[in-house]
Parts: C-alpha cells; structure tokens; sequence
C-alpha cells in the first residue's frame, strides 16, 4: 500500500562528486556535491545559491568534478561541515558549519595541477573531469533563488589505470565503486558504510549514528 508522505529529502542515490573551483584570491576551493546528473561530455550540478563553489563557478566559469570512490569517504566527510565563505548565513552557523579556506589540507587530500582550467584537481580521485560552464538556471522556493542548476561540459577526463576498463577509452563498472551518497548517508558497493556528519547536522531520522546508539 503507497501513503502520501510530504517527502522532506530527495536525495535518492547519487554519486559523491568533490567540485574544486576557483576563489576570488586565486586558491582552489573544494566542496563535496552530489546532484549530479549525466549526458554524453555534459553534467548539470545542483549547488546552493550561498555556497563558495556556486559563486566561484558562475563568476569563473570553470570547475573540475573529482568523483570520489567509497575509500575516501572519511575525506569526505571531513569537508562535509566546510565552507570557504567567510560569511556564514544564519542556517549553515546553526547547523555547525564553519569557515575554511583550505580544504585540501582540511580533508587531507592532495592538489594537483589541471590541464586547461584554473582549480587544481584531487589526486586521490580516480576520475577527474576539467569543466567549463555552458550555462545556469535558477530554482527558488517561495520567491527567493536558493540555488542553481548549473551545466558543465567536460573538456578533458583524467582517469586513474585501476579504474580502466585496459586498453579502452571507457571506466570499468566492476572496477569503478563510486561513493554514494543516499539520503544523507554515504554507502559503498551498495552497503551503508560510514554515518556522515551532513546527517547529523540535519538531524536526518534513521541515519548511521543514530543506529549505532540506539
Ligand atoms: C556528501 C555531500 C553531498 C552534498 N551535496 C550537495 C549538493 O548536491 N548541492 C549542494 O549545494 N550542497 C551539497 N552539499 C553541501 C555542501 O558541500 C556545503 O554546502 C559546503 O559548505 C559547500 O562548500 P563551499 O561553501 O565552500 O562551496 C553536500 C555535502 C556533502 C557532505
């Protein structure tokens, strides 16, 4: 039997992408993003109206999306809580947010340069995409925009030997274990494998931690 349920989150289960873009100052910001969709050399990414990466990507036009595989979900979640805005609004200080401007040694991940774009690129993601803006579309809630719908091409698509299909253009499926982030918990191999701190800032029902004291 279905119930009509006002569904508060639908986030259903989506790759974990690490978007790295450029801050006014020249330095590489980096924010963990999940809605993501695909289409041949194109992606459109959901990202909040009042993040860094969103203004970085509309005022530079550029990014590199580095998909994140289910081993670095403690880097990850180590970003989960940061921002590199200095202002923090209201929502993000209450939820226990804070203000971080580098990322890479926050998560202990490491820079690499890129190609043909600005932001550098995380040498621990085995697949790493260099990005140039085609265009944005706004979404408001109640006549305010809270985010942006934002379309990138890829330009140049770095990808890591263990993760190639040998000897072909293409990403081995068997190899490649994409972290996932479903709701606001992060699972491997289709497995729930670590509780994240995003969950416990929304104080999401039925997470991980929440299990696991229960
Ligand atoms: C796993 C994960 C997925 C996330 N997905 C999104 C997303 O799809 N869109 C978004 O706007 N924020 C998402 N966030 C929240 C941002 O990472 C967060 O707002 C962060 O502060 C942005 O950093 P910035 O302000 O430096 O850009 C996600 C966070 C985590 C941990």
């Amino acid at each position: 039997m279905h119930r009509v349920v006002p569904l508060k989150v639908h986030y259903y289960g989506t790759p974990v992408v690490l978007v790295s873009s450029t801050n006014p100052d020249g330095t590489t910001n980096l924010a963990p993003m999940s809605s993501a969709w695909w289409l041949g050399q194109n992606a459109m990414v959901g990202l909040a109206a009042a993040s860094r990466t969103t203004q970085n990507l509309l005022r530079t036009g550029e990014a590199v999306l580095n998909l994140a595989s289910s081993d670095l979900v403690d880097h990850v979640d180590r970003l989960a809580l940061l921002t590199g805005t200095p202002e923090l609004s209201p929502h993000k200080r209450e939820t226990g947010y804070r203000y971080e401007p580098r990322k890479f040694e926050a998560a202990g991940l490491t820079r690499e340069p890129s190609d043909l774009v600005a932001p550098d690129r995380v040498a621990e993601c085995p697949i790493q995409l260099e990005c140039r803006v085609s265009g944005s579309y706004p979404i408001s809630e109640d006549d305010r925009v809270f985010a942006h719908a934002i379309h990138v091409e890829v330009l140049r698509s770095h990808v890591h030997d263990s993760v190639r299909l040998p000897r072909t253009d293409y990403v081995d499926p068997q190899a490649w274990d994409p972290l996932i982030m479903k709701f606001c918990d992060f699972f491997g191999e289709g497995r729930p494998i670590a509780p994240s701190r995003l969950a416990a800032g929304w104080q999401m029902p039925g997470r991980l931690e929440e299990q696991a004291s229960a």
